[in-house]
């Protein structure tokens, strides 16, 4: 295993379109999960996708802590165990949007107030070829709306409508009081 070197906002590999994983059973994309799950560990964050490791291709893991379910969206707030999502498909259901704050291990030290649909079908594989479809809302949508956007090459800044909700983390507490912390990375 091994920690990897994290693209921040400007690198090439950011801004492009990922590919489609061929084999999601392939040895070396078991290797590429266990590395991305290692480096997600240390960052700390809540989810990371290939592109951000200098790898282009359609494959996010993301977990949601119960804690931090309930943080987010109190008792309302599913917590889930660390996925994988290789080529995944995601399918809007509501029209609602909802605005929560993000943070990217792509974009260090920041935050943003991020509009998001807040009910969703998402549709993978697992790296063990195993088909997963789910129904998502709250926190689990935002967040992989979030990791998903990452391999169509969009940072969470350009789905801001108030760039003015973009603020150092530190610094967010004026803003924010007695709420979370937020940060979907
Ligand atoms: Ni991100």
């Amino acid at each position: 295993m091994a920690i990897l070197k994290i693209a921040r906002m400007g690198h090439p590999v950011l801004s492009g379109v990922a590919q489609p994983v061929p084999d999601p059973t392939a040895p070396e994309i078991a290797r590429l999960v266990q590395d991305m799950r290692e480096t997600m560990e240390d960052a700390p964050g809540t989810g990371l996708a290939a592109p951000q490791v200098h790898v282009p291709l359609r494959l996010v893991i993301f977990t949601v802590a119960e804690e931090r379910a309930a943080r987010e969206d109190g008792a309302a707030g599913e917590a889930v165990p660390l996925t994988v999502l290789i080529n995944p498909e995601i399918e809007i259901l509501s029209d609602e949007t909802a605005l929560g704050w993000e943070g990217c291990l792509s974009v260090p030290g920041l935050v943003g107030e991020v509009p998001r649909p807040t009910h969703i079908r998402y549709r993978a594989t697992d790296q063990h070829g195993k088909a997963i479809e789910r129904e998502a809302s709250g926190f689990h949508a935002r967040v992989v709306q979030h990791e998903c956007d990452h391999l169509d090459g969009r940072l969470y800044p350009s789905r801001m409508r108030d760039l003015s909700r973009l603020v150092f983390t530190s610094e967010l507490h004026h803003l924010n009081a007695g709420g979370n912390e937020g940060s979907t990375e």
